[in-house]
């Protein structure tokens, strides 16, 4: 026999030679939950191991994490009801306790990379991402709420603006409010490819988030298309996004390989908290390895071409990676 591929799997040494891709700390996002108030710790039932924190605590945390090499952190508001109304307009208030908290991150932590979420659900009464009238979403007139809630989080001293809402022309929109405010060196990380998932399920559960009524199918795409993630990429491209991301991740990783090809941008993806929950329910029952499993996903996820990984595992990996795990 002339071909053996064998031959390049016959140690662990060789193996890592020939090892096509890598997983380091330095590419994944931790998403955080933050509670308003000090002292505050509840664990979100359907994310074991994954905890809302109030910001004194979640310095903590984001100091731990820093240590084991992840530096960029997605915080999300868990938004009491008191303060939810039809426009979200507590996303751009001045006592917002999550406006406050990424200053806080920023001041304790310059060195940290502080990504927001722009989208009206976690502060809207309908839980959506956008105004609701009669049942529909309305596209142009939510667009000067994110714009709004966008040079808030900038001005709390947000790295990269997450616009997760799949309102039509909203980067644009995003980035303009951005300059015009003087924040033209805050970047966009675009939800490009954001798909209307059942996985998000244990995401709500954590926010308190899910819609009163109706579902998301009418902004989120269509979980049967690929050639809407193109043209969704070249929009966003064009409208000056810094970098695209897919969500979920596992089921779409075509989307992935297929954005790759189409952008020079640098591409994320969200393992969303649907998959986090599998993996932790079925380690729990002994049926799965927990930490190979999640190394494996996470390496098929840059496999398929992700440069980003946005993880609940981050800081569980990184821990892994730390102590030299080896696939
Ligand atoms: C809000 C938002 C969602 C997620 C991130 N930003 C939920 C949704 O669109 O309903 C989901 C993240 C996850 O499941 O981990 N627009």
């Amino acid at each position: 026999m002339l071909q053996r591929p064998r031959r390049n799997r016959k140690s662990a040494a060789v193996r890592n030679m020939v090892r096509e891709t890598s997983l380091s700390a330095s590419q994944f996002i931790f998403p955080m939950f933050l509670l308003s108030g000090k002292g505050q710790r509840s664990e979100v039932a359907s994310m074991p191991g994954i905890y809302r924190l109030s910001i004194d605590l979640m310095l903590k945390e984001i100091e731990e994490c820093m240590k084991l090499g992840v530096m960029s952190f997605d915080i999300f508001p868990a938004v009491p009801d008191e303060h939810k109304d039809k426009y979200a307009t507590y996303s751009y208030a001045e006592e917002n306790f999550y406006l406050h908290a990424l200053s806080a991150v920023k001041k304790e932590f310059p060195e940290a990379c502080i990504m927001t979420d722009v989208a009206m659900d976690p502060y809207s009464s309908d839980g959506h991402d956008g105004i609701v009238e009669d049942g529909r979403i309305l596209n142009d007139e939510t667009l000067d709420i994110l714009g709004k809630m966008a040079v808030a989080q900038a001005q709390a001293g947000a790295d990269i603006i997450g616009p997760s809402d799949m309102m039509d022309g909203r980067v644009g929109h995003i980035r303009q409010a951005l300059d015009e405010a003087g924040y033209s060196e805050v970047s966009i990380m675009s939800y490009t490819a954001k798909y209307a998932s059942a996985y998000y399920g244990p995401f709500r559960d954590a926010l308190d988030s899910a819609p009163k009524s109706g579902d998301k199918k009418t902004y989120q795409m269509d979980p049967a298309n690929s050639r809407e993630a193109i043209r969704e990429a070249m929009l966003d491209e064009a409208e000056g996004a810094d970098m695209l991301m897919v969500k979920p991740a596992l089921a779409y990783l075509d989307i992935i390989a297929l954005l790759r090809e189409t952008t020079t941008l640098p591409v994320a993806a969200y393992n969303v908290s649907g998959e986090y929950s599998m993996i932790k329910a079925a380690s729990e029952r002994g049926w799965l390895d927990e930490n190979r499993c999640m190394m494996e996903k996470l390496l098929a996820i840059r496999r398929a071409g992700a440069d980003i990984i946005l993880t609940y595992f981050a800081k569980q990996a990184a821990g892994l990676l730390k102590e030299g795990y080896n696939f």
